[in-house]
């Protein structure tokens, strides 16, 4: 099957431009990153899809409240969320806004499907509305904080008393039950299917699908005094971006069903739920997975405007570098977990398993070769067993990483690489290679290679993660790009001896400690 690489379609949450980017944004799209950087080196034909989500109450009181049109905020912040992705090193292929041209014919096309197969109805609309959430609430799930009554996200809500479209949801319950049923995969972790199954079992109502008290939205086809809600909306930009209607059939035949919608917990229902049951309904494939992840906190507390914590990505990038962000927050919570980004974790983790356990050994190793075996690539000779299993090891590697990053257990596949880091030091320790240069520097080379040998799987398996430090490490290894892909891990591209190779340069520095840190710390 040459030529026909197996097509992989993953998405982020298209943004609220709102507000500024921050780690939350940074984190799903962090994500989705490595995954799709990971599966292109796997061979698969990638489509990364980001983007941001531009219509909407919320979107439009921003606006307002500055002073400034719609389209205007919306082109000024919805610039920062592209910048983000180039600062961050994201390999997105495309970048969707919501109030693009393609967009809107997209949504309008759907929407008429939708009424066509009698899925969607006018009515009116009595109940709360949460801007924050852009969600509607039925008065049950409402809670009460000093007399106020609030969204169960605890943000505000108010009345809203409009004609309204409406999704036949209530009809879709034992439909999804049994799509959750035949997929139990779909939706992932564990602990959000139980959410999204428990929510649907317990009856829905339909869907209000359109609002008429404000006009910052695509409108509804026939009916201009309704703009469509703005989940509805922005559920749709994973469809138009492969070309939905009939933009590019060969496209949206070849990337959709998409293979992960990757989500944030707060996000789940809206995927999991509405997104399959309006799919389901317009007669289109759901999405095959969709993943939650759990939210940070900073430092203990939870992240918020008003506390003025927020995390922004490019303090934690300017402070512990870009690769050493984009490692420690997918190093150090189980994804799917809630995580706290704490200053000392960080910190101990970007010297002890960076600077230490990968860096140095990168640096002794290339160092040796460096001075003993005048700057070229070590020839090997036989190899003894200690030899074969640290080999075996390394070459084994993409086996035991790829099934933990296709569940995107991303913190699990990195421990799995950072094993292989700690096999190799003590490997370097055992043999003594320094020692052998006089007794036996047949064996030394041996030994020089086989942890060369390491550091190119390591090297080529850290790619997705950290691409600019894989970069640095497999350059000192003088390994050509064309020979970086997964395709090439293995004993059957092994490094060639003689190669010469430049004088090593440190990858991962240490973060030292400034007055100011040992104030917070
Ligand atoms: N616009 C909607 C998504 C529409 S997708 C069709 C939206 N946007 S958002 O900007 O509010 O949030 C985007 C993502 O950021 C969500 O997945 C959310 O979970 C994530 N995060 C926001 N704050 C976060 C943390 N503190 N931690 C981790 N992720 C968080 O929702």
């Amino acid at each position: 099957m040459t030529g026909h690489k197996q097509p992989y379609y993953i998405t982020t949450p298209i943004y609220y431009v709102n507000d500024k980017p921050h780690i939350g944004h940074a984190y799903t799209t962090l994500a989705c990153d490595v995954l799709a950087r990971f599966k292109r080196l796997d061979g698969f034909d990638v489509m990364f899809l980001t983007g941001t989500d531009e219509h909407g109450q919320k979107v439009d009181a921003s606006a307002a409240a500055k002073g400034i049109d719609p389209q205007l905020f919306t082109d000024q912040v919805s610039q920062n969320f592209r910048d983000l992705a180039v600062h961050m090193n994201y390999s997105n292929d495309d970048f969707i806004r919501t109030t693009e041209e393609r967009h809107k014919n997209a949504c309008q096309a759907l929407w008429k499907t939708l009424v066509e197969k009698g899925e969607i109805y006018l009515g009116s609309y009595d109940g709360w509305y949460s801007v924050r959430d852009e969600a509607f609430y039925g008065e049950k799930e409402l809670i009460e904080k000093d007399g106020q009554k609030l969204a169960p996200t605890g943000a505000p809500v108010e009345w809203v008393s409009e004609p309204s479209y409406f999704f036949k949801l209530s009809e879709w319950g034992d439909r999804l039950l049994k799509f959750y049923d035949d997929n139990p995969d779909f939706i992932a972790p564990q602990s959000r299917r139980n959410e999204v199954l428990s929510f649907v079992k317990g009856g829905m109502h339909d869907l209000s699908v359109s609002r008429t008290s404000f006009k910052w939205g695509v409108p509804v086809p026939g009916n201009e005094d309704h703009v469509m809600y703005v989940w509805v909306d922005a559920l749709t930009n994973y469809l138009t971006a492969v070309g939905y209607p009939d933009v590019d059939p060969d496209k949206l035949a070849k990337y959709w069903p998409a293979d992960l919608h990757m989500v944030g917990k707060d996000i789940a229902r809206f995927h999991a739920v509405y997104w399959p049951a309006l799919l389901m309904a317009a007669g289109i494939a759901p999405p095959k997975r969709v993943f939650a992840h759990g939210w940070w906190t900073n430092e203990g507390q939870k992240i918020s405007k008003s506390t003025g914590n927020v995390i922004d990505p490019y303090d934690l990038t300017a402070k512990y570098g870009l690769d050493q962000t984009r490692y420690f927050l997918l190093r150090e919570v189980p994804f799917g977990n809630d995580g706290d980004f704490s200053h000392r974790s960080m910190v101990n983790r970007m010297n002890s398993e960076l600077a230490n356990d990968l860096g140095n050994m990168c640096q002794r190793v290339l160092s040796m070769i460096h001075k003993n075996c005048n700057a070229m690539m070590p020839n090997p000779g036989a190899f003894i067993d200690a030899d074969q299993v640290i080999l075996s090891k390394a070459y084994g590697m993409l086996d035991v990483v790829r099934p933990l990053f296709d569940t995107q257990a991303f913190n699990k596949g990195i421990e799995a690489i950072w094993e292989l880091v700690g096999d190799a030091n003590r490997y370097v320790d055992e043999m003594a290679p320094w020692g052998l240069k006089k007794t036996d520097p047949a064996r030394m080379e041996t030994v020089l290679y086989v942890l060369a040998e390491v550091i190119r799987h390591v090297g080529i398996m850290v790619q997705p993660l950290m691409p600019q430090s894989a970069a640095k490490i497999l350059d000192q290894l003088v390994l050509p790009e064309n020979q970086r892909g997964f395709e090439h891990l293995g004993p059957d591209h092994t490094l060639t001896a003689g190669t010469e190779i430049p004088k090593p340069e440190g990858v991962f520095p240490r973060y030292v400690e400034t007055e100011d840190d040992g104030e917070k710390a």
